[in-house]
């Protein structure tokens, strides 16, 4: 901490005026502020297309926090001592005047502060801009020193490999992949972070951690939201590119990589792209057989009708779009050979929840009559990432009575009871990495690809061939009779609860 302490700091945020900032960049900022976390030098420079009085300007950002910091509505004198040290700048990302502007401003602030600053370049606007904002830093100079200089990319990170590729190209013309940091929030969840701690700090899950004792893995990240006012930004991404390609893939990542040898970003990045490589291929024959979409119609979440997809703003009628995919992946290693990985996740399910559930082999033999394995299950481990936070142990027992009776009960780490009220936002923990110049829970450029590359055909299949039957299940159900189908035709099923 002394040394992020010592290190004046400079945020530069394109697109400061819209929705990211508002809601997680500035409330995070203000929170690791409220922390102790940030530099005592540090400012924060917003740009955006609209004209905004600085005032203007830090009232807006006010009103995000009070909306939606975890810590509730600001204090007043922190929030006046936190918003000296913003400014805003009047900027167009596709004219050099504002580049300019922004090089002038870092020239006052390392005058003023006698240092060379660190200068963190956030990209927070639509990914057609990344190209444009990463050549203009590069032809006004304003890249500075490569250890002092960082660049963070908001996703989607490319729309398909070739454009990641494209992308990945440009930026490390003009940056090392060392100042480069991709975002995927869920790496910052602290639910997430602790699937590492879980699998790597205890001696007592690596011995059944593999083919033998595990029977299948499910990771379901549902949603009840529809695509709101995202249509247009939707109809061209789909749920495959939007959940599949980075958040799940990401945590099917924490859950089968080998042991890391440290925790140092490269050491732990390269882990996860060995699993990437090592997943089965897809190819035009086998698709079919182990991936589902789907797309919601109308229905009802909470107690209110809602629209179908194709009804929503800024959506074609007749979209091809998937809002829900269920893929199920083969790991080809030996710790993970004939273990299927199930993976689901779709908008307008029947709750949000995200979930990883693993199921171990059932015992090679039974001691216990028939009459009383009426609730027999397998053990499950059910790591619950959101809106519970907690880890849960599930086996068998004897229920307390006279009778020797089985049933289920649950070990259970609750976060809540275990101080997650500290728990920072995924977006508190990724901007002090970036701060800290910690990689670790970003993504490397080979690790998107390695993911674009692995889906491809999927992608390519889908879009190639419109979906005969969308829409194909009801808002507020948990997706298509077919993602059951995918399932079952294996012996399990879906879990949607967490008992
Ligand atoms: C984003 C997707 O990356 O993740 C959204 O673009 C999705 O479509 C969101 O709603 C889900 O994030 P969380 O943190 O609410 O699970």
């Amino acid at each position: 901490m002394s040394t992020i302490k010592n290190q004046p700091t400079i945020f530069v945020i394109f697109g400061a005026t819209g929705d990211l900032n508002w809601r997680k960049i500035t409330p995070a900022i203000y929170n690791l502020y409220l922390g102790g976390w940030l530099p005592e030098k540090f400012a924060i420079i917003g740009t955006g297309r609209t004209s905004y009085t600085k005032e203007a300007f830090t009232d807006k950002l006010l009103d995000g926090v009070n909306q939606f910091s975890r810590k509730g509505k600001a204090e007043k004198s922190s929030w006046e001592a936190f918003s000296e040290h913003i400014d805003y700048l009047h900027a167009d990302v596709n004219q050099d005047e504002g580049y300019d502007e922004i090089g002038k401003s870092i020239q006052a602030l390392k005058k003023g502060w006698n240092t060379e600053p660190v200068v963190i370049y956030y990209l927070a606007v639509a990914a057609r801009f990344f190209p444009v904002i990463a050549t203009k830093i590069k032809q006004n100079k304003l890249e500075g020193q490569p250890e002092k200089t960082r660049i963070v990319v908001e996703k989607p990170f490319g729309s398909d490999l070739e454009s990641a590729k494209e992308l990945n190209h440009l930026l490390c013309g003009i940056f090392e992949e060392q100042q480069i940091y991709r975002i995927d929030h869920y790496l910052g969840k602290e639910t997430v972070q602790n699937i590492l701690a879980f699998r790597f700090a205890n001696s007592i899950l690596e011995p059944i951690w593999n083919r033998n004792y595990i029977e299948h893995v499910q990771i379901s990240v549902a949603e009840d939201l529809g695509v709101g006012s995202r249509g247009q930004f939707y109809e061209g991404a789909g749920l495959l590119r939007d959940m599949i390609q980075n958040h799940v893939l990401q945590l099917l990542c924490l859950i089968a990589m080998e042991n890391p040898v440290n925790f140092n970003a490269d050491e732990v990045r390269n882990r996860k792209v060995d699993v990437l490589k090592s997943i089965r291929r897809f190819t035009p024959e086998n698709i079919k057989k182990n991936a589902v979409r789907g797309q919601y119609g109308a229905g009802w979440i909470k107690g209110e009708k809602v629209v179908g997809y194709r009804e929503e703003k800024n959506v074609n009628p007749q979209s091809n779009t998937e809002t829900f995919a269920a893929i199920k992946f083969y790991i080809d290693n030996w710790r993970w050979h004939g273990v299927p990985f199930y993976v689901r996740s779709g908008k307008r399910l029947n709750r949000k929840m995200s979930v990883i559930s693993t199921q171990f082999r059932d015992v090679p033999h039974s001691v216990f009559s028939e009459d009383i394995l009426d609730n027999w299950r397998q053990n499950r481990l059910i790591i619950s990432i959101q809106p519970e936070m907690s880890i849960r142990l599930q086996v068998q027992a004897k229920k307390p009575g006279i009778e020797m009776v089985l049933n289920t009960v649950d070990m259970v780490f609750d976060y809540e009871l275990n101080g997650a009220q500290e728990s920072p936002e995924a977006y508190e923990t990724l901007l002090l990495d970036a701060l800290q110049g910690d990689q670790t829970l970003f993504m490397r450029g080979d690790q998107v690809e390695a993911a674009w590359e692995l889906l491809m055909p999927i992608l390519q299949s889908w879009q190639s061939k419109p979906s005969l039957d969308f829409p194909n299940y009801e808002a507020g159900s948990w997706g298509p009779e077919l993602a059951e189908a995918l399932i079952a035709k294996d012996g399990f099923h879906w879990f949607s609860s967490l008992h």
